[in-house]
């Protein structure tokens, strides 16, 4: 018997569940790393269940469709995950946009449509965020050089795992795309604590990244005299708490957020005065003047901590994308289609980034956002419900229908 579009996303959403499943819940689903392959392999079964083709890019994503077009409305979204991540990030998208494969084999739709599953959204491997999206589109900022350069968890060289994968750092740009659609979690409690079913995104805010390395010098801890000790962690909680501050102060004028999300200590051991640090450090706002306000206040401080405390500071910028506005129309389109839906709706700005942030630029753009429990993302307790996947994806669909 023909499942119904619920029990075909349940089906969509068992098929991805193991794959980098953790004892303790969620998933770990690296960006470029095997267990992200299997998660294309997954979806390229997936689409060719339903009598699609697949294809791939040299920046590794994958392509769905069911018969080649010229021109076509792409929906897509990510299969990778951040380290102790779960289920929904990414993949949420990548399924509604299966099931309006399956609608659009059924019913029909002049205008084509393609589903993408991007590799790599997540900067939780490499330090950079939208990178197959980013790559097809030309939208990186960094360029191959310093792109090859970048460190994976593991220690591999990001232009080592492109070489032995066959892919380029300079793929061929993506073409035909009329417009992009991406449905994906809130991950943040907006909708929930507003009893609103569907989000219809208005702006996605820009991050910038930055790796501070901290050299201090690592002693006896029982011999080294506190005052005269470089203590490179001390050096780092400090620089911690003073970009908290500064997102403080901005998020107070402008809603940009500040968070040091890594920290490395070496040798991290009980007897040693801590001899080097590592900081991560991710700057996101939706107005530059903010976003260059915070980059020029955390190097500033960092610098003034460190100079204080005798310890050696290199400053390396991971990554940066600036904040993108979705098209009006789209959103305009996509809350008209709420509306017909009697699909409650907000016009929402996202704080979190998304592959549709390399599409914005060259394509008009869209995003539908649903609700997720409590607002948790990017931990292993992350959840929404299939009801609010079909929300979107009734949403998408009511609105890809409209433009034919
Ligand atoms: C992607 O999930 C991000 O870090 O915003
Ligand atoms: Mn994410
Ligand atoms: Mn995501």
């Amino acid at each position: 018997m023909e499942l119904s579009d619920r029990e075909y996303l349940e089906r969509l959403f068992e098929a991805f569940y193991e794959v980098g499943a953790l004892p303790g819940g969620g998933v770990t689903r690296l960006g470029y790393t095997a267990l992200e392959d299997e998660m294309h392999r997954r979806f390229g079964a997936l689409a060719e269940a339903l009598g699609g083709t697949v294809e791939t890019d040299l920046a590794g994503n994958s392509y769905a469709f069911l018969a080649p077009a010229e021109e076509y409305v792409l929906i897509g979204s990510h299969l990778d995950s951040v380290i102790q991540g779960g289920r929904y990030d990414g993949v949420a998208g990548v399924m509604a946009g299966l099931l309006q494969l399956r609608r659009a084999k059924e019913a029909g739709l002049k205008l084509p449509i393609k589903v993408a599953a991007f590799r790599c959204e997540e900067s939780s491997n490499f330090g950079c965020c939208t990178m197959g999206s980013g790559l097809v589109t030309g939208q990186l900022k960094e360029g191959p050089e310093k792109l090859s350069k970048l460190t994976g968890k593991d220690g591999s060289l990001l232009g080592d795992v492109f070489a032995s994968r066959g892919l380029s750092l300079t793929p061929p740009r993506i073409t035909g795309v009329k417009s992009y659609l991406e449905l994906h979690i809130e991950q943040g409690k907006v909708l929930e604590e507003t009893g609103t079913r569907v989000g219809v995104v208005s702006t996605i805010a820009g991050p910038r990244r930055w790796k501070l390395q901290l050299k201090g010098l690592a002693e006896h801890s029982g011999a080294t005299p506190m005052s005269m000790r470089q203590d490179a962690l001390c050096a780092a909680c400090e620089i911690v708490l003073a970009v908290e501050k500064i997102g403080q102060r901005e998020a107070a004028r402008c809603e940009s957020v500040a968070t040091v999300g890594v920290i490395q200590n070496v040798p991290n051991a009980l007897n040693v005065v801590p001899g080097a640090a590592e900081l991560g450090i991710d700057l996101r706002g939706s107005r530059m003047d903010s976003l260059d306000r915070m980059e020029q206040d955390t190097l500033k401080a960092a610098r003034e901590i460190c100079d204080r405390r005798r310890i050696g500071l290199t400053e390396s910028k991971l990554s940066e994308l600036d904040p993108v506005s979705m098209d009006p129309g789209i959103q305009e389109g996509l809350m008209a289609a709420a509306e017909r839906l009697g699909i409650s709706c907000r016009n929402m700005p996202s704080g979190a980034g998304h592959d549709a942030m390399a599409f914005a630029p060259l394509f008009p753009t869209g995003m539908v956002f649903i609700p997720c429990k409590k607002g948790i993302s990017h931990n292993p307790l992350e959840s929404a419900t299939l009801e609010s996947i079909l929300d979107g994806a009734d949403v998408l669909w009511e609105y890809l229908r409209g433009m034919d």
